[in-house]
């Protein structure tokens, strides 16, 4: 195996199980990799540090798999990890039949995706490295879980950043156009062809069961970036007399409509819009609300977006605010990797001067518990939701 030594003082950070090598801190390699190979990576002195599977072109170059020395990267340690995965989201009390069952670094299998819908896995593989072993993985999912069909998504962006062309599509079995999950109470349909993502945001289960501690029956409530409608289908449960949901997209806003057939509501009014359009008309006509939810997709790709993102996040907030009643809730997420919790709140705390209203955090949370994060790499915790009490 190719072996590769780390910069003077790069080896502290992997002693402490920091799963990334960067590019600028190989010193060398014992013979030159080509993408996807593993390899053994070692301080600058030769003593071990990990296995790592390697992708020169990309600014992380090699990523690692494995921090002890009789593990290599093998089938088996893919088809370990894979059980180990499963074994943890057993464990957990998550009251779904849809979970995230590998979460890449945070589940040491870095580049896997892998997101269960009742008895279909959808996949995803996002490092070059990664998708060399993708026979090895379908072959685990098989094994282990027995699915009825196994379908692969697939991110351009990522393919590009990581050089390698995607396929996509059924892998095994067969996968239908729609899936019926449950989560708590309720029931979604999942698109798992089509559908962004994986077909659905799990990493919101928690926030969505959260915000039914924030409505009471009669209150009056807006889903910004509802997609299917995941906290507005939670607040007409609760009792909310109106609920608008807004969303881009029209193909989340039929789910939505469906979604709330299937769970025998009716009254969410469904729109159609831009958010930040619609938000800025609502609050022209002096409208407010008693529970506000504003869940925006990922703004900052990467670090160069940060700026506009929280320019972005600056906006949604100050109108979100605008729109909560006195002593109504607001909940805003943020799930850009880019963008810490620190720099979310300063967006809140700037949004609430400019609008003179004095603010209480009344709650916060994170992706759900089948979303673990990596604590060598805070920004893994990239869902972050802060509720606030408008006063
Ligand atoms: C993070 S997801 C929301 C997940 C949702 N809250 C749930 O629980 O399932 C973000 C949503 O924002 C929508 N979206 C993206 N840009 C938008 C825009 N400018 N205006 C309205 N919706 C937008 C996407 O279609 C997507 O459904």
């Amino acid at each position: 195996m190719i072996q590769v030594r780390v910069r003077p003082g790069v080896e502290k950070k992997i002693r402490g199980f920091f799963p990334w090598v960067y590019r600028p801190e190989i010193a060398g390699f014992s013979k030159e990799p080509k993408k996807g190979d593993f390899v053994v990576v070692r301080d600058y002195s030769g003593k071990f540090l990990g296995y790592g599977y390697v992708n020169p072109e990309a600014n992380i170059s090699i990523r690692i798999v494995s921090f002890k020395k009789e593990e290599p990267i093998s089938k088996e340690l893919i088809v370990k990890r894979i059980e180990e995965a499963l074994n943890y989201r057993k464990r957990l009390n998550l009251d779904s039949n849809a979970y995230r069952l590998v979460h890449s670094e945070g589940d040491l299998l870095p580049g896997l995706i892998v997101d269960i819908y009742d008895r279909y896995a959808v996949v995803e593989f996002t490092t070059y490295g990664m998708n060399k072993m993708r026979e090895w993985v379908i072959e685990a999912l098989i094994e282990l879980l027995k699915p009825a069909g196994i379908w692969e998504k697939t991110n351009p962006y990522i393919s590009s950043v990581e050089g390698f062309d995607v396929g996509g599509g059924l892998l095994y079995g067969e996968v239908p156009e729609e899936v019926l999950i449950w989560e708590h109470d309720l029931r979604f349909l999942v698109n798992i062809p089509q559908g962004q993502k994986t077909g659905f945001f799990l990493d919101q289960r928690r926030a969505r069961k959260i915000i039914r501690e924030f409505v009471k029956p009669g209150d009056e409530c807006l889903d910004f970036f509802c997609h299917s409608g995941g906290f507005a289908l939670n607040m007409k449960r609760k009792g909310a007399s109106k609920v608008i949901a807004v969303d881009i997209s029209p193909s989340a806003l039929q789910m939505g409509r469906r979604c709330e057939k299937l769970n025998g509501l009716d009254g969410i009014e469904w729109v159609e819009e831009n958010a930040f359009d619609f938000l800025r008309a609502l609050h022209k006509q002096g409208k407010s609300f008693d529970v506000v939810v504003i869940d925006p997709p990922s703004f900052a790709k990467n670090r160069a977006a940060v700026p506009n993102a929280l320019r972005g996040y600056k906006e949604l907030c100050l109108r979100g605010i605008h729109l909560t009643k006195p002593g109504g809730y607001l909940a805003v997420f943020s799930c850009s990797f880019h963008i810490g919790r620190e720099e979310l709140l300063q967006v809140i705390s700037s949004a609430a001067y400019d609008a003179r209203r004095e603010l209480r955090v009344v709650a916060e949370s994170y992706q759900d518990l089948d979303h673990p994060w990596i604590l060598q790499i805070p920004n893994t915790l990239y869902l972050k939701g802060i509720y606030l009490e408008v006063l």
